[in-house]
C-alpha cells in the first residue's frame, strides 16, 4: 500500500488519503509605505527601487497591536475558514511558518489556536525555513494527511519583517514587507473530486547561510542594551548572492517536483507561484523554466518580499479574483534564508 522512495532531501509517498486545499486567506497591514516615502529617509528613488526589484510598496504592520504575526494570522484564518464551509473546532493542526513570532516562547500556533476560539486541543506547531516557511509547512501538512493521522489542517506564512530590518539600510529595506497567507488542508475523500496534492520537495543548503543571516537574537548571542541599541541586530544580506542561488534554486526545485507529479514537462502546469523576492529573479527563473510569463503570478510590485506570506497571499488573491479555477494545475516554489527551497505540485 506504501509507496516510498528516498533521495537526498527529499522523498515521496503514496499514503492512504489525498490531501487538497479546502479554503485561502489572507491579511495585510493598513499602512502602505511607497518607494518615494523610503527615499524621504533613505539615499534611494522610486526609479532605482522599481528597476531593480519590481517593488513600488509595501505594507506595515502597526506596532500598537492588532497587526503582530498571530493577529494577521487570525483574521486570515477566518477567511479560509468561511471560505472551506468548516469551523475552527474542525482544525486538527496549526503548522505556523515564520521567522519573525510574537514571542521566543509560547510559539504562534499556540497563540492562534487561542485566537481562533479552538477548544479541542489540536496540535499546534512553528516551523522555522524563512521564505520556504509556508511549502515546508504544507508538504508536512500534506504527509500528516496522507497517513490518516490528520483531518484538517491550517498552514499558515505570516510575518512582520519590518520589525528585523534595519531601516537606514537601503541595500535591504526596500525589499520586504509585511503580510499573512493562509491556506486550509484537508482530506479529500470523494472519488469524482481530482483536487489533490501531487507531489512535494524539500530542500537545503546550510554552506550558503551566510548570504541571509541574523547574528543577534539566538542563544549564542543575545540582544545586550548595546546591540539593541546598534544596527548589528538587524537582517544582514548578501543580495548578488542570493540574486543568483534564487534563481538556480528555484529552477531546479521546480522541475524536480514537475517531473515527481508525474506531468509530460512544464507545459501543462497552469499556474506558477513562485516566492515573490524580485521580479527580475521571477523573470529569470521563469525563463529558465521555459514557462510562459502570463503563467506566472507575481504581487511583489504591491506587497514586496513578504517572506513565507508571499505565496500564500498571491495565491488567495489569483484564487479570489478568478485567475485560478478548480481543476488546474499549480506549482508553487520557494527558496530562502538557510538556505532552504521547497516546491509543490498541486490540482487545485
Ligand atoms: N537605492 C539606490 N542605490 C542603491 C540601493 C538603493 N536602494 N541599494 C544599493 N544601491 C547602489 C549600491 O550602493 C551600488 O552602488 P555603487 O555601484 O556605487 O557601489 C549600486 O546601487 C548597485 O548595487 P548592487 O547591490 O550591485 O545592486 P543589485 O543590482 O545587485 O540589486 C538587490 C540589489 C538587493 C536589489 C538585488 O541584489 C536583489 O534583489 N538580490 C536578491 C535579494 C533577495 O532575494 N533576498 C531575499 C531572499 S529570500
Amino acid at each position: 500500500m506504501f509507496n516510498y522512495s528516498f533521495g537526498v532531501g527529499v522523498y515521496y509517498f503514496m499514503g492512504l488519503y489525498r490531501a487538497k486545499i479546502l479554503g485561502t486567506g489572507l491579511y495585510y497591514p493598513q499602512k502602505v509605505v511607497t518607494n518615494d516615502d523610503l527615499a524621504r529617509s533613505i539615499d534611494t528613488s522610486d526609479q532605482w527601487i522599481t528597476e531593480r526589484t519590481g517593488i513600488k510598496k509595501r505594507r506595515i504592520s502597526s506596532t500598537d497591536g492588532g497587526e503582530f504575526p498571530t493577529d494577521m494570522a487570525m483574521n486570515a484564518a477566518f477567511i479560509a475558514l468561511k471560505n472551506a464551509n468548516l469551523s475552527a473546532n474542525d482544525i486538527n493542526c496549526i503548522i505556523f511558518a515564520t521567522f519573525t513570532p510574537d514571542y521566543r516562547l509560547p510559539n504562534c500556533a499556540t497563540i492562534l489556536q487561542t485566537k481562533l476560539g479552538i477548544t479541542n486541543g489540536c496540535a499546534a506547531m512553528d516551523i522555522a525555513a524563512a521564505c520556504s516557511g509556508f511549502l515546508y509547512g504544507l508538504n508536512t501538512a500534506n504527509a500528516f494527511i496522507q497517513t490518516g493521522m490528520m483531518k484538517n489542517i491550517l498552514v499558515i506564512g505570516s510575518e512582520m519583517l519590518s520589525r528585523e530590518v534595519d531601516w537606514s539600510d537601503r541595500g535591504t529595506c526596500i525589499l520586504f514587507g509585511d503580510g499573512c497567507g493562509v491556506a486550509l488542508v484537508g482530506r479529500n475523500e470523494d472519488a469524482n473530486d481530482s483536487s489533490e496534492i501531487l507531489a512535494t520537495k524539500l530542500g537545503a543548503d546550510g554552506s550558503g547561510r551566510d548570504f541571509l543571516y541574523q547574528t543577534y537574537g539566538g542563544s549564542v548571542n543575545p540582544i545586550t542594551p548595546e546591540i539593541a541599541a546598534s544596527r548589528e541586530r538587524y537582517l544582514t544580506m548578501n543580495g548578488k548572492e542570493m540574486f543568483k542561488v534564487a534563481v538556480r534554486t528555484l529552477a531546479e526545485i521546480s522541475l524536480s517536483a514537475v517531473e515527481a507529479a508525474g506531468l509530460k514537462g512544464i507545459d501543462e502546469i497552469d499556474w506558477f507561484i513562485p516566492h515573490q523576492a524580485n521580479h527580475r529573479i521571477l523573470e529569470a527563473t521563469a525563463d529558465r523554466l521555459s514557462i510562459d510569463p502570463k503563467k506566472v503570478i507575481i504581487n511583489i510590485e504591491d506587497y514586496a518580499n513578504t517572506s513565507a506570506a508571499t505565496i500564500p497571499t498571491a495565491f488567495h488573491q489569483a484564487v479570489s479574483d478568478g485567475r485560478i479555477k478548480r481543476g488546474q494545475l499549480l506549482l508553487f516554489s520557494a527558496f530562502g534564508g538557510g538556505l532552504t527551497s521547497a516546491s509543490t505540485v498541486l490540482r487545485y
